[in-house]
């Protein structure tokens, strides 16, 4: 292929990017998104205190300029996200307890009925797991409603939208350590229990290397019978090119590995600000990185 879109598809993925819909009457912006994706991610628009800024109105207008693009144009559509402890609604960052749970669980239910049939894959849940060595949850209001969270998250979301594929999403997991693994074992209890689960999303916010067992930790996630993204990929250093290259053929190399999505499409449109972490310069030139993803989708 010619592109990334195109040649992912040769190779029965999808190549996305995030997207903001405040970019979209900037033509270059435009014109890169319509040649090279065709799986799209909103930046920011389908987040709680996006679509819910107060409690119980829902506001679509920005989110449904992405998802009609989208699909007017033939390219798949990633939600995200339905929960997490950031960018919540001031409303909801005071609440606690039942009041909370109902809320968020409200919260999934209609969102997801609202984009039912649209979505490829959605992020039911964001960045649930601490750093650091322990392996367990992150502490926030949501976890402090019950350990039970997730799982009630996944099963609202999987009768609101049975046709999505639902995908637990975090970032420094892109190696086998102990965030991973806490993760990994979260998702061997779903499917043990049949809480419905579908895919798992390694963001891959990468500083000039990547670890050397990313490919096998893909694996790992992939034997569990989920279907595995790099769903948030940005990467800075000197080595940008060569580690594009890497995580690239990494997914190519696992067969549940569906597709990869980038955090932007120009280093300008980047939330790394002075990093230049993408594949297109802020001309909208292509980069070294671009040739790296594009030679690796073809095999080189
Ligand atoms: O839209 C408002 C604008 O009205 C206001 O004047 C301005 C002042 O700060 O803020 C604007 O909102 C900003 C928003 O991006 C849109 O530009 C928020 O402040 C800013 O916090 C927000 O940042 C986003 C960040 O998530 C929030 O945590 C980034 O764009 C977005 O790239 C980033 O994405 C996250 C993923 O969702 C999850 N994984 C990590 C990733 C990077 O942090």
């Amino acid at each position: 292929g010619t592109t990334l879109g195109t040649s992912a598809a040769e190779k029965g993925r999808y190549f996305g990017a995030a997207i903001a819909a405040g970019r979209m009457g900037d033509n270059t912006y435009l014109t890169i998104l319509n040649r090279e994706f065709n799986s799209v991610t909103a930046e920011n628009e389908m987040k709680w205190d996006a679509t819910e800024p107060q409690q119980g109105r829902f506001t679509y207008t920005n989110a449904d300029r992405i998802v009609n693009h989208a699909r007017s144009r033939g390219m798949t559509v990633r939600g995200h996200t339905l929960l997490w402890h950031a960018q919540q609604p001031s409303w909801a960052q005071g609440m606690s307890g039942s009041a909370l749970r109902n809320a968020a669980i409200n919260h999934v239910t209609q969102v997801a009925s609202y984009y039912r049939g649209k979505i490829h894959s959605w992020d039911v849940v964001n960045e649930a797991f601490a750093d650091g060595g322990g392996g367990g949850r992150r502490d926030s209001n949501l976890q402090r409603t019950g350990n039970d969270w997730i799982e009630a998250a996944f099963r609202a979301a999987d009768a609101a939208d049975p046709a999505a594929r639902l995908c637990y999403n975090d970032y420094n997991t892109d190696g086998i350590n102990a965030k991973s693994t806490g993760i990994y074992n979260m998702v061997r209890d779903f499917r043990a229990r049949g809480v419905p689960i579908d895919c798992v999303g390694f963001q891959s916010h990468l500083s000039n290397s990547v670890p050397g067992d990313y490919q096998a930790n893909l694996q790992r996630f992939a034997d569990l019978g989920v279907d595995v993204q790099i769903t948030e990929l940005d990467i800075s250093g000197a080595n940008q090119a060569a580690v594009y290259g890497t995580v690239t053929r990494a997914c190519l190399a696992v067969a549940r590995c569906t597709g990869i999505t980038v955090w932007g499409i120009r280093d300008t449109d980047s939330w790394r600000t002075g990093q230049n972490p993408l594949l297109f310069d802020g001309n909208g030139n292509k980069k070294p990185a671009y040739d790296a993803v594009l030679g690796a989708l073809n095999g080189g």
